[in-house]
């Protein structure tokens, strides 16, 4: 199962509101075959690992998968896994955890065990959850996975005033930065910032752009003239109709008036401050609006830093938040 979610990882940044999947075939205990789902609309990893095998080979085999494998609906584009592992007459399937796709949600693994498939469920599935976190709390919410990210001095300003460009994270940093873009669907900023910055909020790691299935992240400026909602306490509605939209997870690259909001209305997985060694002077930080969300601000379930350069990057996630990862509080 190592193996199957190291396959799944190199879908990262290519599958747009799909899962990372990854699979692998074993019989007599050597690997007969591998694969994984390469991008948003290609071939599923199942299909991808078993293609190239005999028919007899496969006959007997056991097949190792990260997520329950898919079943057939109407409006769905490619044919349904579960059935292909039927017909070719697979032993044993050892999913790491279910798919809670309303659509699937146990009913692949109830189809072939009823057809004498053995199905083991559970294995490393706290690992296959953190790794498809946003796909899981998408699927379960319909709201999309929230990053964000901000930069911030030593004295905790974003910027300073009067309002000016200012590069505070190093380049280190924005390496990492173009990652978290790669992996987001969409980016949000608010219109100062479109406007003092201009930033164009485009992956440009040469990985991404010379894969003809990367799809660069959407652009959505949260301004009066662009996207207005009627009021900021109106974003929760806003982002529960990007995930209608089809989008799983959005990376937050605002000022700080946005990432106040989205922080004050607990609306957000993941945080990401990126710390530099300067003082900025005057300046704005992130001031939260009430007790609420200073409570929830110190209510991560995970958290870890990483240096990067001369910054220091602090990574706070939600568990509670994702119904599908509660059983890693558990750990
Ligand atoms: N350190 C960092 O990580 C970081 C990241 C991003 C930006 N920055 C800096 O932060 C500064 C800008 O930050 P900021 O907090 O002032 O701005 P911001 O993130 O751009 O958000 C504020 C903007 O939101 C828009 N807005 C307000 N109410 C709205 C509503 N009801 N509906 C839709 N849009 C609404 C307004 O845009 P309109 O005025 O267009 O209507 C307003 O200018 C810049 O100096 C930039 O360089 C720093």
């Amino acid at each position: 199962m190592k193996q199957v979610l190291r396959l799944a990882s190199l879908g990262r940044g290519f599958t747009g509101a799909n899962p990372l999947v990854g699979c692998v075939v074993i019989k007599n205990d050597t690997l007969i075959g591998s694969g994984y789902h390469a991008y948003f609309g290609g071939a599923h990893a199942e299909v991808m690992a078993i293609s190239k095998i005999k028919e007899s080979d496969l006959a007997d085999s056991t097949v190792y998968c990260n997520l329950e494998p898919c079943t057939s609906w109407p409006e769905k584009k490619t044919p349904p896994c579960a059935e292909l592992l039927l017909n070719k007459k697979i032993k044993r399937i050892v999913i790491a955890h279910q798919d809670p796709r309303p659509q699937i949600n146990g009913r692949s693994i109830e189809r072939l065990r009823n057809n004498g498939i053995q199905v083991d469920v559970g294995l490393l599935s706290s690992q296959a959850a953190w790794m498809n976190r946003s796909y899981l709390k998408w699927i379960a919410t319909g709201i999309p996975y929230v990053r964000l990210k901000f930069a911030q001095s030593l004295d905790g300003k974003l910027h300073p005033t009067p309002l000016t460009r200012k590069q505070i994270s190093g380049p280190e940093s924005q390496t990492l930065v173009q990652h978290l873009r790669a992996r987001s669907q969409a980016i949000i900023i608010g219109g100062n910032t479109e406007r003092i910055d201009s930033p164009k909020l485009t992956v440009r790691l040469e990985k991404f752009l010379t894969n003809p299935h990367f799809v660069q992240p959407k652009r959505l400026v949260l301004s009066n003239s662009k996207i207005k909602l009627q009021s900021p306490t109106e974003l929760g509605v806003w982002l529960k109709n990007l995930g209608e939209q089809g989008i799983s997870s959005v990376l937050v690259e605002a000022g700080p008036f946005w990432q106040q909001e989205f922080l004050s209305q607990n609306l957000f997985d993941e945080t990401l401050a990126i710390i530099s060694p300067k003082f900025l002077g005057p300046g704005l930080g992130i001031v939260l609006k009430n007790e609420h969300s200073e409570g929830n601000f110190s209510s991560f379930d995970y958290h870890t830093w990483k240096r990067l350069g001369a910054d220091i990057v602090l990574q706070g996630i939600k568990l509670k938040g994702n119904p599908c990862l509660q059983e890693l509080l558990n750990i």
